[in-house]
Formats: C-alpha cells, structure tokens, sequence
C-alpha cells in the first residue's frame, strides 16, 4: 500500500513546519516505512489512520517526528573533517586559547552521537593535560538525545568507521550492545535545539568550533541561510564552522556571504566568521 497525496502532504507539512526538513513528492515509501512501526504498535488498521491520529495525539506526533528525521551518521564521518581537527584547526586553538586553556565544541545537529564522540575521542588523544572541553551536542529529535546520553551502539554502527583500536579504548561491552566510557560521555552534554527556529540560538553561548553537518541539505535554500545567518555569532570571532561534504555555501545571498569567509585545511574547506572591514578604512564619510 502507498498512502494517499493528502496524507502525504498533511505529513510532510507537519514535519516541514516542526522541523524545516523538506520531504519532497516521491518520498510516500519512505514516510510509510518510517511511520508502519508506529502505526502497529499504536494499534492503527494502517498508516493512512495512524497520520489522521498524529494530528491530534501529541505524544504519537513527537514519535512521528522523531522517525521521519533522517539520522544517518557514522563515526569519524567523511575523516577529512576529523582530521583537519588534529592536523590544523585544534593546534591553532590550543595557540590561541592558552591563557584560558578551554575549548567550547558544538555539534549542531547530533544524531545519535557519533559527531561528537568522535570529538570527544581526538581531544581525550591530542589535548594536554591542564585542558579542559565541553562538547554541546544538540538535535531536535528528543529520541536521538535520549541516545546520546545513552552511549549506547549496535554491533552495525560500532563497524560504520569506528577502528577496532579506538573501540577497545573507549567502549565496554553491554549485552548485544557497546556503551561509551563515562569519562567521554562526561564531556558530552546535550540540549534539544531546532535549527529552524528562529530564537533557539539565544540559548547557546559561542563556540570555536561548530559541526553543522548533513544537515542543512534537507532545508531549502531561504532556511539554510538563515540559520547560517543566525549562527554567526555563535562561532568565536578566530573559530571554525565545519559543513558536510556535500553542503556547498556558493550561492550564498550576499548578506550572508558578507558574514562568512572560506578557508581550505587540507582537503576541508572551513567557514571561518569574516573579519569585518572598518567603515573608516571602505568609506570615508565626507571624503
Ligand atoms: C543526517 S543526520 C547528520 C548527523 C551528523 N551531523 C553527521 O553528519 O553525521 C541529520 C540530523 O539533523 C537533525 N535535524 C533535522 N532537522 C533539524 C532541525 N530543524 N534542527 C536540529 N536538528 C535537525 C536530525 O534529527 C538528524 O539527527
């Protein structure tokens, strides 16, 4: 069975609306392969009844939305990120940061953790002792918080790029599962932010390092820079803003590429805040 337009479309709105995420005409198969679970253990006859349901039942709706986020991730994802972290971005920190000797880490839209433990891992091997970090992972899928603070991975996502070494070092075996060591999950802390509202950053301070990765894709184009817009001044004025791969900022309108400047670390092109150009120095007033 595939649903009908209209449940689709009264779906697709909802997550639209709730998370920004754009599911585009052609994604039924997914929606219903996502929300046939929830649809049989609510007691639902099908799908069809269960997206009448989610506009009424407010606990059903969260579960409905948690399922129909896109959650794929992987341990040190893409690597080149990661490693234009040890090789370029943490030894500038650690120059730039030294009469404080902390570092203020945000992964912007965590999934089930993999971004910012594989963070946690790198600083737990490269930053010396007297150091401290905070790692901020946030998402706007309860479900995948609760996962977070859970450490908890299948047998299948511990061998999505996680190296058998690193593995021994920082997991335990729990029942068919692995958790995460108390010392990384400590350094881990998790809030619930939706990127697409417009006054969720006010609660998040500045940070030297932004994960804002494989995100942005499944927002159009007004949402995505927006939310670049509204990140700037949640990135230290010298700190970095990583994207996914595939996340190309080229056709930034020009406010926003007046806020943004590119700098390429190894195979990883970072955006780093502009640095603003004085008014004096561009215009002189009466000149
Ligand atoms: C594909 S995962 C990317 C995870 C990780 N950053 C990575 O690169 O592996 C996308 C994540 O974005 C989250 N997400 C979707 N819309 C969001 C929003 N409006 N605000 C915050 N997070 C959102 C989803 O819940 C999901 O966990």
């Amino acid at each position: 069975m595939t649903i009908s337009s209209s449940s689709f479309h009264l779906i697709a709105a909802l997550v639209r609306r709730e998370t920004a995420m754009v599911y585009e005409a052609g994604k039924e198969y997914l929606v219903e392969a996502r929300l046939t679970p929830l649809a049989t253990a609510a007691g639902c006859p099908d799908v069809e009844a269960y997206i009448a349901r989610v506009s009424t039942d407010l606990v059903e709706r969260r579960k409905a939305l948690d399922a129909l986020t896109i959650n794929e991730t992987s341990w040190f994802r893409d690597q080149t990120p990661y490693q234009a972290f040890t090789d370029s971005i943490l030894p500038r920190l650690l120059e730039s940061r030294a009469a404080t000797r902390r570092l203020r880490i945000w992964s912007a839209a965590c999934s089930s953790g993999q971004e910012a433990y594989s963070i946690a891992m790198l600083l737990d091997q490269h930053l010396p002792a007297g150091w401290t970090a905070e790692i901020l992972a946030t998402d706007v899928s309860t479900a995948m918080l609760d996962r977070v603070r859970a450490g908890r991975y299948s047998q299948v996502e511990m061998n999505r790029g996680l190296p058998a070494t690193t593995l021994v070092r920082y997991f335990t075996r729990a029942g068919t599962e692995w958790e995460v060591s108390p010392e990384l999950r400590r350094t881990v802390r998790t809030q619930h932010l939706n990127l697409a509202d417009a006054y969720a950053f006010t609660a998040v301070g500045t940070y030297d390092v932004v994960l804002l990765r494989n995100v942005l894709i499944y927002f159009d184009h007004a949402t995505k820079y927006d939310i670049l817009r509204r990140m700037r001044p949640h990135v230290a004025p010298d700190g970095f803003l990583l994207l996914g791969s595939s996340e190309t900022t080229l056709d930034m309108p020009a406010d926003v590429a007046a806020l943004w400047s590119r700098e390429q670390l190894g195979r990883v092109q970072a955006h780093r805040p502009a640095v603003a150009v004085p008014l004096a120095s561009s215009t002189r007033i009466g000149a």
